[in-house]
């Protein structure tokens, strides 16, 4: 059902990992990743597969997805990508992707390779 999407992140590849670093440009506009990556139109998306729905700290989200009540797991990403009202009806996410299940596939195989979710830093241990 989820063709070569899923097939993509069962094991991606170099190559597909660098596919979707360059469909990831049309996302940039709204979301960054990496070092750094802030909130801008939309919530910074480090570390997102794995992350709680909604959950980019200080991003003013739509009640709909702050209120989702899942964490973001490959399947769930890839079909927001493709059709995110289908997937969080009534968030303020529009995109239209007209991206194929294995393009937005190889951008959750980029993803995957960006940053861990926002945690606070471990403190320091005291001695
Ligand atoms: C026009 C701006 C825009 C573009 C382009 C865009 N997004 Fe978004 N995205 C948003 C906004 C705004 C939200 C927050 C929606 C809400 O709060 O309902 C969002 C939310 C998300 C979320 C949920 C984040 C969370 O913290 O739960 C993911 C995942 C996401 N976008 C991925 C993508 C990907 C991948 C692309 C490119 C294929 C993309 N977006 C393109 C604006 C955009």
């Amino acid at each position: 059902m989820f063709g070569l999407g899923a097939e993509a992140l069962a094991a991606p590849t170099q190559a597909q990992v660098d596919a979707g670093r360059r469909l990831f440009a049309r996302c940039t506009n709204c979301h960054e990743v990496g070092a750094g990556a802030r909130n801008g139109f939309g919530p910074q998306l480090n570390g997102i597969v794995g992350r709680k729905a909604g959950s980019a700290p200080a991003y003013a989200y739509s009640p709909a997805l702050r209120n989702a009540g899942f964490a973001w797991d490959e399947r769930k990403l890839i079909a927001f990508i493709g059709d995110s009202e289908k997937v969080v009806p009534g968030n303020k996410m529009r995109f239209l992707s007209f991206m194929s299940e294995k393009q937005a596939g190889e951008i959750v195989a980029y993803l995957r390779t960006q940053g861990v979710a926002a945690t606070p830093p471990a403190p320091a241990p005291k001695r």
